[in-house]
């Protein structure tokens, strides 16, 4: 089996879109290995994101996504499973994210946009470590 990793960020869980988003995953064929509701702390989401710390959103992004509790998950699936979740996910601004995709059907902002799945392989396995090191 093929894990990525996912976080149901504050504004999902705020508008009580955890149930909505999870069951899509579950209903194309992915399975929750490991989920906690977390309030995500400043240094993780700064280590989370350390790609993105020299854009111009980083403060923003950062501010988002710890101010409220967020679900965080491992799923798994029989193969590219990031891939899989990516494609669920719908492209990164709404308003760009095709109907049907959680982001397409559920959001409308950029800051605001529901979920975040890993983007390769090895990001998902960085994550995990980052997230559920038990589980690294
Ligand atoms: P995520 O990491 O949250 O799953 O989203 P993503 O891969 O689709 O997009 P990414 O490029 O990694 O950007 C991370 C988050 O930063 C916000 N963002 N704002 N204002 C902007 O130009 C801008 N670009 C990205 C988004 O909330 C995005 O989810
Ligand atoms: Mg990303």
């Amino acid at each position: 089996m093929d894990r990525t990793f996912i976080i149901v960020k504050p504004d999902g869980v705020e508008r009580r879109l955890t149930g909505e988003i999870i069951a899509r995953l579950e209903r194309k064929g992915l399975s929750l290995v490991a989920a906690e509701l977390r309030t995500i702390d400043r240094a993780t989401a700064e280590r989370h994101y350390g790609e993105h710390k020299d854009k111009p959103f980083f403060g923003d992004l950062v501010d988002f996504i710890t101010r409220s509790p967020a679900l965080l998950a491992i799923v798994e699936g029989p193969s590219d499973t990031w891939k899989v979740v990516r494609t669920l996910m719908g492209a990164t601004n709404p308003k760009d994210a095709a109907p049907g995709t959680i982001r397409g059907d559920f959001a409308i902002e950029m800051t605001e946009n529901l979920i975040h799945g890993s983007d390769s392989a090895e990001s998902a396995e960085r994550e995990i470590g980052i997230f559920f090191p038990d589980r690294a």
